[in-house]
């Protein structure tokens, strides 16, 4: 499609001293400011959050999923049901994944050139999945921004193989940008090229030339660690274009996020504060803590003494040590409320030290205190 879209991203501010962005992005469900985190719902709903409290933690937009969500309840019952903002009663920004990281991540699969045949994980019926199929579910869920259909890359990968399915990924991209019919969702590519310099910077200029909404970088958190991470960000998000955003796919600890963030990436997304957070598991300022630990059965200080949440405000550790050694559901709630929040008020004072011209300090302050020692 080249008609009109809905989004609108404005470059506001760049680092004095990196490549740290300032953006205001802008969807027919609201604005949000760049650089920011989504938080994952992925069928539809954030284990085990209601929208109101998702909405309390500061969520500007969230992540739900085309494979999941293709396969219950359909997209066919969300259309009825009014759309994906209706349905979940969420009616912020909604970005949905294309199923190309989960149906590669599948045990049985057949891939072609045209796309990839699996099947229900609970009926066993044959499923397709291509680039104009993977648009028209997006289409039918009507999320804000739709991801295309692409091919995760494994790691570790020879680079034949990486260089082949890269080029798949750049021909898809062009599939999907034909099925691409809705004027009030935006469409992203997704980078591939695995950990080879000269196949993301090939993949990032053919992708380029398409003139989309925006850009993603896929294919990194599947095991290659944080220096190859910084390096395949350092290649590629030169190569995109200055006044689109840039998201990093499934990305990450918060560590992560901030050296990609100084190498000029503007949207993350990652299951790892509400997973970590139905395993006991909270960020503090100080470091991760595992709450149900025995240490912490009498400790009446709040998770984080600095954080603003709900959890924080009102419980202490010793409170959630009780909930999770009593098996309440209140102690996922309420883990998950702190721990998605901790990353939403990163991200916000991420975006405060890039305008004031100070994100490397703040990056090294923050972890500093966050790692233990000094980087
Ligand atoms: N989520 C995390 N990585 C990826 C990726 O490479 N592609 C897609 N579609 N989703 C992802
Ligand atoms: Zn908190």
């Amino acid at each position: 499609m080249n008609g009109f879209t809905f989004m609108k991203f404005t470059l506001l501010k760049k680092d004095r001293d990196c490549a740290a962005r300032l953006g205001l992005l802008e969807t027919g469900h609201g604005q949000i400011q760049t650089p920011i985190f989504m938080p994952v719902a992925t069928h539809g709903a954030m284990k085990p959050l209601t929208p109101a409290q998702i909405q309390e933690t500061g969520a500007q937009i969230i992540l739900s999923n085309t494979y999941h969500l293709h396969l219950q309840p359909g997209e066919g019952l969300v259309k009825k049901a009014g759309g994906l903002h209706r349905f979940m009663a969420w009616d912020k920004p909604i970005l949905t994944d294309s199923g190309g990281f989960q149906v590669f991540s599948l045990p049985k699969k057949r891939i072609t050139d045209d796309g990839v045949f699996f099947r229900h994980e609970n009926t066993g019926e044959e499923i397709y999945l291509d680039p104009a199929r993977a648009i028209a579910i997006q289409q039918e869920l009507g999320s804000d921004i739709m991801m295309a259909f692409d091919e995760c890359i494994p790691y570790p990968c020879e680079k034949a193989y990486a260089e082949q399915s890269t080029r798949k990924t750049i021909r898809w991209l062009k599939e999907c940008k034909k099925a691409w019919s809705s004027s009030n969702q935006a469409l992203f590519g997704i980078v591939q090229g695995s950990v080879f310099e000269e196949l993301r910077v090939m993949c990032a200029r053919e992708m380029t030339k398409l003139d989309l909404p925006g850009y993603a970088i896929g294919g990194v958190s599947v095991g290659e660690g944080l220096e190859l991470l910084k390096k395949v960000v350092g290649w590629t998000a030169p190569h995109l274009p200055e006044d689109k955003p840039r998201y990093l796919m499934g990305v990450g600890l918060p560590e992560d996020i901030l050296e990609s963030v100084e190498r000029g990436m503007d949207m993350f997304d990652c299951v790892i504060p509400t997973r970590y957070a139905r395993s006991a598991t909270l960020f503090t300022r100080r470091g991760r803590i595992r709450v149900s630990n025995k240490n912490y059965r009498r400790d009446f200080y709040p998770v984080d003494p600095s954080c603003g949440c709900y959890t924080c405000r009102n419980f202490s550790r010793a409170y959630l040590h009780h909930l999770f050694a009593a098996n309440e559901v209140l102690s996922a709630v309420l883990s998950a409320i702190h721990n998605v929040q901790f990353y939403l008020t990163m991200m916000a004072e991420v975006r405060q030290a890039i305008a004031d011209n100070r994100f490397m300090a703040f990056k090294q302050a923050f972890l500093a205190d966050y790692l233990g020692s000094a980087p």
